[in-house]
């Protein structure tokens, strides 16, 4: 799978062909200022809750690409009233299997209204797995113990896509216990950096890591791995 971060909690993986975007906010992120958003692929949009700083650019880029928003129930009923022409509603605990893989809506604990008020639904996460490989993006959550469900319910984690900046999600120390929870061995940080509030130390982050044997990769912006 190739993973491209593309700032805040927006990355994209592909994944059998298909490019599956996470979360997209770049024209309001100062730090994604060189991200071009007519030269991201999408063919599907995946939304882990409502909030502006997650879902900013989905419409110009469901529109300008084709792809498909998934969400939970009542954000892909905004999308569908706001003109999206493609979109796909789940809720947690149930899974889909789409051309490139299943993904699955899980719990997080966060809040999800609309940038206009309306109510957008429970906030959640995605767990996907494929011929390519499998992971679990938690989007905006506090520690949870249901993040212990996933090693139990899912295919074996290559990697979690966490949050980590604290203030309004986990900060490091609680995001090493979520990756103890889902057995992940991997993780890509998200959600740091963005605005004062969740300005992190990133030595410490990847020392409180290493100390318990896990990984905690941190990607500039615009960069791609292969995972
Ligand atoms: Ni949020
Ligand atoms: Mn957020």
């Amino acid at each position: 799978m190739e993973f491209t971060y593309y700032g805040h909690s927006c990355f994209s993986v592909e994944i059998n062909g298909k490019n599956i975007l996470f979360d997209p906010f770049i024209k309001n992120n100062e730090l994604a200022k060189n991200i071009d958003i007519q030269s991201i692929k999408a063919d599907y949009i995946l939304i882990s809750h409502g909030h502006f700083d997650h879902i900013a650019d989905a419409l110009d880029i469901a529109n300008n690409t084709g792809a498909t928003i998934v969400s939970n129930f009542e954000i892909a009923e905004w999308y569908t009233k706001q003109g999206a022409k493609s979109t796909h509603m789940m809720n947690h605990g149930g899974k889909w299997t789409f051309d490139f893989g299943t993904v699955k809506f899980v719990n997080a604990i966060h809040s999800s209204a609309l940038p206009d008020g309306s109510f957008g639904g429970n906030p959640g996460g995605f767990v996907i797995e494929s011929s390519e490989g499998n992971f679990y993006y938690a989007g905006d959550t506090a520690l949870h113990m249901d993040m212990k469900l996933i090693p139990m319910t899912s295919k074996a984690l290559d990697f979690a896509v966490l949050p980590i900046g604290d203030n309004f999600t986990m900060g490091i120390e609680d995001s090493v216990i979520a990756a103890e929870f889902c057995s992940a061995k991997k993780v890509i940080g998200v959600h740091y950096d963005t605005f004062g509030y969740i300005k992190i130390d990133k030595q410490k982050a990847l020392q409180s890591y290493t100390e318990k044997g896990i990984e905690l990769i941190l990607l500039e912006i615009g960069a791609s791995i292969n995972i």
